[in-house]
């Protein structure tokens, strides 16, 4: 899919691109039509605005199976997600345990808890088989371990975590689970009911399909409950009293929500559920497997991992990924390079001493897309 003036993008794990018609509708409409403040008075638009709302927290709650609209907490993004869910769950004197190849919205908040000297942390293999996996977290778990806060796909390989066995081992040790679904929503089932997920930090924009501001917390469980919050203000409940309400979702969503970014995720949930999680990852691990093979077989590209999905990170020796990226811009390509904000997930991977360059696929890509891209890879690489 090519935007007017021909632009080819090859980013969706930063942002999809293009949304759905229906996406750009909805925004639209709830602009035109439901612009009041949500929850905020009781006049008409006041209401309309609350009603859309109220009907993205009933699809995202049956989309990742919360019994109740409640226990969807809208945020302005994951990162705003994850920090939420972390703080307002952690106490002095707790271990904390990530996975090797987080996010930076997972290892520096994290990081900035342990350096204030109250928290530690440990980092468990991400990478192997879920024996290995689940037995490398058995062997970091401490008496004092509480939280383990994971991405369940990285954004620069397609291996997913086996969220349900660590979600049974974290319930029966009695650690609240955490899991960034920054680049697994939408494109995975992921069920926070039977995976044990006690708070499930997601984006509209991406996999969802939505536009940028807002993100969610799903929450599986009651850990959010009474928790600290990290903004307090306005909720439109209880003003009277000078604390923060303790009914979910209120007690997080501090200040007016982004009422037409909200309409838009709920058709962005809508279109997911029509074309359907598996079709839709079929398809991107039909274009995934199509480049790959065509990227094994020319000299000089460096392929990192092998497990089709939405991204693909390689490199072309002797060229910076940063140049290979502005030559496909030159071209009309958009890629993203560097280290993609994972610095635990390149060393991982073997690609921290120059990041990458990765290629991330949509519902709209065609094979055609991928052929104009291989061959200005090809054009790159040979010169
Ligand atoms: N986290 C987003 C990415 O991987 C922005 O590009």
């Amino acid at each position: 899919m090519k935007t007017a003036d021909g632009i080819l993008y090859f980013d969706n794990a930063a942002t999809t691109y293009p949304k759905p018609e229906s996406v750009i509708r909805a925004v639209t409409y709830c602009m035109r039509e439901s612009g009041g403040n949500p929850g905020r008075g009781s006049h008409t638009m006041a209401l309309r605005a609350a009603e859309e709302i109220y009907a993205c927290r009933e699809e995202a709650a049956s989309f990742f199976g919360a019994s109740e609209a409640e226990q969807v907490i809208f945020t302005m993004n994951t990162t705003h997600a994850l920090n939420l869910a972390l703080k307002s769950v952690i106490r002095p004197g707790d271990h904390v345990l990530i996975g090797s190849m987080e996010h930076n919205a997972v290892l520096r908040p994290v990081s900035a808890l342990a350096s204030l000297g109250t928290v530690s942390y440990s980092v468990f293999s991400a990478r192997g088989t879920d024996a290995q996996i689940l037995s490398g977290i058995r062997a970091k778990i401490r008496s004092n371990t509480r939280v383990m806060i994971t991405a369940h796909v990285p954004n620069i390989a397609n291996t997913a975590l086996p969220i349900d066995k660590i979600g049974s081992l974290c319930r029966q040790r009695g650690i609240t689970l955490i899991v960034d679904g920054a680049q697994s929503a939408g494109h995975l089932p992921i069920d926070v009911g039977r995976m044990n997920i006690d708070m499930l930090c997601v984006p509209g924009h991406k996999g969802l399909y939505g536009v940028q501001g807002c993100g969610m917390i799903v929450c599986g469980s009651e850990a959010i409950t009474h928790g600290r919050t990290l903004i307090e203000g306005g909720s439109g409940v209880h003003s009277l009293e000078a604390g923060m309400p303790d009914e979910l979702p209120e007690r997080y969503e501090a200040g007016t929500l982004p009422t037409p970014a909200i309409a838009g995720l709920s058709a962005g949930i809508r279109f997911v559920k029509q074309q359907g999680i598996a079709s839709l990852h079929r398809r991107e691990c039909d274009l995934w497997r199509r480049l790959y093979t065509d990227l094994s077989a020319m000299p000089h590209v460096r392929l990192y991992d092998s497990t089709p999905g939405s991204v693909l990170l390689f490199n072309i020796d002797g060229i910076s990924p940063a140049e290979v990226s502005e030559k496909l811009n030159q071209r009309g390509i958009c890629v993203r390079s560097g280290y993609h904000c994972a610095p635990m997930a390149h060393k991982t991977l073997g690609s921290i001493d120059n990041g990458g360059v990765r290629v991330s696929f949509g519902a709209f890509h065609t094979e055609r897309d991928v052929c104009r891209l291989r061959d200005e890879i090809w054009n790159i690489a040979r010169q």
